[in-house]
């Protein structure tokens, strides 16, 4: 008996990486799990059908239930034909896993309009469609059913970009934070259908953190507990999924290691009603004292740890 008998998933980008490691997770609990990836390179170029076959196989091998959705998130129609794969196959769709992506670093001197759009495209639109996409499907699902709840999940990936708004990763962090934002509007508007949605937040190696700036920080211990294994990505996800979270909707969610963290929502730091107007003068009056002696945003490559 698995949590996740029963029930119906997708995993976008589940080729290798996080995906992989989070749809083995949830086949390993029970779920049916079509397995999308595009099979592209580290900057989203290129696409194999190797990737999702081979996840497939290693699911099939350890007893559990997948397909693979060869094809491209932030295609409409392609996007369409993934959710269309986990109900022609399995009967329904409950688990939505929006991973895939890519980044293109690169300081916003030096950015190219093709390395921003390409981020944007692939991160927010491939993460609209297929939750637009999920929703169609609930809708109708639970039109036909007079209403009934439905058993429904949105897992969003956005990153420590988003919080931070990373050096070198202009592109990167204007993408996360859309997808957290979209994803935190989803979970409004799926209330009415019963479901739920959340965002995590990864920290882990892969090939996006392999290399660069990051690596260092990512890299693997010569002995002992492997705090960036990818591994640890999996529990949240597949507890997301379950039954134990049928309340937990609208939420940041950061794991990595033996860390979790629950991100309360932003809080001003300065709340205050002035008597008079706003003027520059007696704005100043208020912003002026409020951030002396404050320094100015790190510009550095950081990851706060504790
Ligand atoms: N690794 C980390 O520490 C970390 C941190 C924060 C967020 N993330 C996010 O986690 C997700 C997974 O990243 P990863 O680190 O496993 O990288 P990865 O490169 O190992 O895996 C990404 C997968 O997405 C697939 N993909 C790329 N474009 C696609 C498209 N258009 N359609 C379908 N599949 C596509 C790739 O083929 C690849 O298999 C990404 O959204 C990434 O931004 C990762």
């Amino acid at each position: 008996m698995g949590v996740l008998d029963g029930k119906v998933a997708i995993v976008t980008g589940a080729g290798q990486g996080l995906g992989r490691v989070e749809a083995l997770e949830l086949a390993r609990h029970g779920a049916s799990v079509v397995v999308n990836d595009l099979g592209t390179r580290a900057d989203g170029t290129g696409a194999d059908e190797g990737p999702a076959q081979s996840v497939v196989q290693e699911i099939e091998a350890a007893g559990g239930k997948a397909v693979t959705a060869f094809g491209d998130v932030a295609d409409w129609d392609a996007a369409a034909s993934i959710v269309r794969k986990a109900v022609d196959t399995f009967g329904d769709l409950n688990i939505m896993v929006n991973n895939a992506g890519f980044s293109r670093d690169g300081m916003i001197v030096k950015m190219t309009e093709d390395q921003f759009d390409s981020v944007i495209r692939v991160h927010v639109k491939g993460h609209f469609q297929m939750i637009k996409h999920t929703m169609d499907f609930w809708r109708t699902k639970s039109k036909e059913s007079g209403g009934e709840p439905l058993y429904g999940r949105l897992i969003s990936t956005a990153s420590d970009a988003f919080l931070m708004g990373n050096l070198g990763q202009p592109n990167y962090a204007a993408a996360k934070a859309a997808i957290t934002h979209l994803t935190l509007s989803a979970a409004r508007e799926v209330q009415r259908f019963g479901a739920t949605a959340n965002v995590i937040l990864p920290r882990a190696r892969t090939r996006m953190t392999d290399s660069g700036p990051w690596a260092a920080i990512f890299e693997k211990p010569e002995e002992g507990f492997d705090t960036f294994s990818p591994e640890h990505i999996g529990p949240l996800v597949s507890w997301l999924a379950s039954p134990h979270a049928h309340n937990v909707s609208g939420n940041l969610i950061q794991v990595w290691g033996k860390h979790v963290r629950v991100y309360a929502p932003p809080q001003p730091a300065l709340d205050h009603e002035n008597d008079e107007p706003w003027t520059l003068e007696n704005l100043n009056g208020v912003l002026g004292p409020f951030f002396e002696g404050k320094q100015p945003i790190e510009d550095s490559y950081t990851l706060p740890m504790a």
